[in-house]
């Protein structure tokens, strides 16, 4: 009679399965990877205040921070002076409530007060009270395609100001913008890759991506996809115009010799061309 153990014998292809490690690309949260490889949160809050002091003359306080996704911006705004408030609004209730978990949460509570998020179209939403700056960053009002619906966003924000308020709308160009590319950058942990996929000239309609990568290999691709016009500058100043805005002014970014961009906003009338530029347009009521 064969012996018997208390340990039944495992079967072969359990002694053998090895629990597969997630890889860095399954562990990642694109939102996260997003804020790190795109945004500039801090270096936004000292222009719009910088802008808004030397075009009206006195500190701003109230910021709405329109296509806000994960109201970063508008928390850093509310964190950074006791005086300053901010309202972000955006259509997509997951990407708002990522960020009141992740950056609502991480404030103290006295801050936190200062911020509202709001789940509407910027297209018509209403936020009380009005507030000194409104901003549309990384291009976001370039979703609307058509000159009435960006005179409509215009309009919008423009009831939104007080009666000094500025509308900062932040856009990109130049001769590679309207080239199909890839470009990739380093950051910490990933590689950030901006995908110009496809321009059409006759509509200046532009698809691109965003895509992450990690040095494990594994990747998100397409992590975020953008269907977007690509407004000009003189364009963009003459719907401002039409919504009602008493001027306009651009401010330019300065390049050093190798012609990469050095976070220096100048404001200007007149530029000369380059591959690429970064630019603010700003509507004053
Ligand atoms: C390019 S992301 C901007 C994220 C962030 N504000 C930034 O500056 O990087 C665009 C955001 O606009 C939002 N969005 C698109 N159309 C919108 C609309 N009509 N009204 C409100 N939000 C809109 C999307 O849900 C998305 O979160």
């Amino acid at each position: 009679m064969a012996r018997r153990t208390h340990a039944a014998p495992r079967k072969k292809h359990e002694a053998r399965r090895k629990r597969r490690r997630p890889t860095q690309a399954e562990r990642a949260d694109k939102h996260d990877l997003y804020q790190r490889a795109v945004q500039s949160p801090d270096f936004d809050v000292a222009f719009f205040a910088r802008a808004f002091t030397n075009l009206r003359g006195r500190a701003p306080r109230r910021l709405r921070e329109d296509f806000c996704g994960t109201a970063l911006l508008a928390a850093t705004w509310a964190a950074s002076k006791r005086t300053r408030s901010a309202v972000g609004v955006d259509l997509h209730a997951p990407t708002l409530a990522w960020g009141r978990e992740h950056n609502l949460a991480a404030l103290p509570p006295a801050v936190r007060r200062r911020v509202a998020l709001v789940h509407g179209d910027v297209l018509d939403a209403r936020t009380a009270p009005p507030a000194d700056i409104v901003c549309a960053m990384n291009f976001s009002f370039c979703v609307f395609h058509d000159r009435a619906t960006l005179r409509r966003y215009f309009e919008n924000a423009r009831r939104n100001l007080v009666r000094d308020g500025i509308l900062i709308l932040e856009i990109y160009g130049g001769t590679e913008a309207i080239d199909e590319l890839e470009e990739s950058r380093r950051c910490d942990g990933f590689t950030y890759v901006w995908d110009q996929d496809r321009f059409d000239p006759i509509t200046n309609r532009t698809v691109c991506h965003i895509h992450f990568r990690f040095p494990d290999r594994s990747k998100i691709e397409r992590a975020f996809t953008y269907d977007w016009r690509l407004w000009s500058i003189p364009e963009l100043r003459e719907v401002l115009a039409e919504a009602g805005f008493a001027s306009s002014v651009v401010y330019w970014e300065a390049v050093d010799e190798d012609g990469d961009g050095t976070g220096v906003f100048r404001r200007t009338e007149h530029e000369e061309q380059q591959e690429s530029y970064l630019a603010y347009v700003v509507g004053l009521k």
